[in-house]
């Protein structure tokens, strides 16, 4: 798969701190630059959390999602938090993840691509950079990786040495995930242990666990037949790839190292980074920061993105055409599709960019419920998906994958699915660092819609 994936040569005047000649939007004001120095400084001496050759290996399973051959599922939390950080969270959150997966394979007929948002996924654009309670304005809450949600002046000050705890946490959920997904935990002959208690009572997990037992019949019909079951790979471990917003560049720039085999630059703080919609300036640091990095790339659209705007980003971040390279994640909000996606894939489509096209449908469809609660509806999310779907297929692209956020908990964060969240029941587990998520019944209900579709 890598050597189909020619390396990016960066332009000449591109380096990892190039970015910092740009406009560089949605930067804590760092207020002590010595300790932020020795930070950087103590990133710089640490061990790469990913290398250069998984990045060209994930490329390569994405060049097949734009050849309509596979399908992204790219999901995790809004922001990953510095409290809530256990092997458990990690373990449930890799299990619905895994029983979507199955379900899209099983029922959508596609194999699918795992990325997490995870083991980096700790700052946060916010669209104000202050907050203000009664008369006191204090700076915004960022993620865990600048400072903390607590309403207090100490808490909310940006700490440099936040950025080498975040690098420490993401390493050790990097290790778990890799256990978990390399050494016997991912095996399709666990496919009916991935289903959680709390999951499996309900009308999701029932259906789920038909599908387990399907696939349960499936391998005992294939040993029977004499398959060796057990010299296939594909069967008993999987590939999970690492993702997150590259917002902090000070972050990435100092996990940015040389693939000293290729001369290649690799962002190594994880597999895919993605620009998030309020940092894609085409002039600005961060879209010149992964233009020369070798990772795959995502850039987030909503619905005001221009055909020229998204005509620039594709010449910026994917001047050699490379399936794989670039990802284009739109999130509109539900009945916006119609009108804005088209325009987009025309403006790709005439570049001749051989991008993946995915949906999150979770950003676009945020709103405060009447008691002041941050949430998303789970019909607007299944609303979303189904214009970009009819879209796609109308336009004779391929509806490539899907960007959503969830947890493997049993949260009560965004309303409606098949147990029907009401507004009142939102304060009963509320748990997230920033945006509302799935739980891990609506995840698993979404995957069945998501197959639906698929294979309509
Ligand atoms: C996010 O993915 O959490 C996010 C902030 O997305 P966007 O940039 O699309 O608003
Ligand atoms: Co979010």
């Amino acid at each position: 798969m890598s050597s189909a994936t020619p390396p990016v040569p960066p332009r000449p005047e591109w380096s990892p701190s190039s970015w910092r000649a740009r406009p560089a939007a949605q930067q804590p004001d760092w207020p002590d630059a010595e300790a932020l120095k020795d930070a950087e400084a103590a990133l710089c001496g640490l061990p790469p959390l990913v290398i250069a050759s998984e990045a060209r290996q994930l490329t390569g399973a994405l060049a097949a999602v734009a050849r309509g051959e596979a399908f992204l599922l790219q999901a995790g939390d809004c922001a990953e938090s510095f409290r809530e950080f256990s092997a458990d969270s990690i373990r449930d959150k890799l299990k619905v993840m895994l029983q979507m997966a199955v379900t899209l394979t099983y029922a959508g007929g596609v194999p699918v691509v795992k990325v997490g948002r995870i083991a980096g996924q700790f700052a946060k654009p916010r669209t104000s950079s202050v907050e203000r309670v009664g008369g006191v304005e204090l700076e915004a809450f960022r993620g865990h990786m600048v400072n903390d949600e607590s309403f207090d002046p100490a808490a909310r000050r940006p700490d440099p040495a936040r950025l080498v705890a975040a690098y420490h946490q993401s390493a050790a959920t990097l290790n778990l995930l890799r256990a978990f997904t390399k050494g016997g935990f991912a095996d399709l002959s666990h496919v009916h242990k991935w289903n959680q208690q709390f999951v499996a009572s309900s009308a999701e997990g029932r259906r789920y666990e038909r599908i387990a037992t399907e696939i349960d019949r499936a391998l005992r019909f294939m040993a029977a037949c004499g398959i060796d079951l057990a010299s296939e790979e594909g069967l008993h471990e999987t590939d999970f790839w690492t993702s997150h917003e590259a917002l902090i560049l000070h972050y990435e720039e100092a996990l940015t190292r040389q693939d000293s085999l290729t001369g290649d630059w690799v962002d190594c703080s994880a597999h895919l980074l993605w620009v998030g919609e309020r940092t894609r300036q085409p002039d600005g640091a961060h879209v010149e920061f992964l233009s020369g990095v070798i990772n795959p790339i995502a850039v987030k659209l909503g619905a005001t993105a221009t055909p020229d705007e998204v005509h620039t980003l594709c010449e910026l971040l994917d001047p050699h055409r490379t399936p794989g390279r670039l990802t284009l994640i739109t999130r509109m909000g539900a009945g916006k599709v119609a009108d804005a996606l088209p325009p987009l894939v025309e403006a790709v489509r005439a570049g001749g960019h051989p991008v993946v096209w995915a949906c999150d449908p979770m950003h676009g469809n945020t709103f405060t419920s009447d008691n002041g609660t941050k949430t998303r509806r789970f019909g607007d999310i299944v609303a979303e998906l189904r214009e970009w779907f009819g879209i796609h297929r109308a336009m004779g692209t391929w509806p490539g994958g899907v960007h959503v956020e969830l947890t493997g908990d049993d949260v009560t964060e965004c309303l409606g699915g098949a147990e029907a969240i009401v507004e009142d029941d939102l304060g009963q587990r509320y748990t997230t660092a920033c945006d509302p998520r799935l739980n891990a019944r609506q995840s698993l209900d979404l995957a069945f819609d998501v197959a639906e579709l698929l294979r309509d």
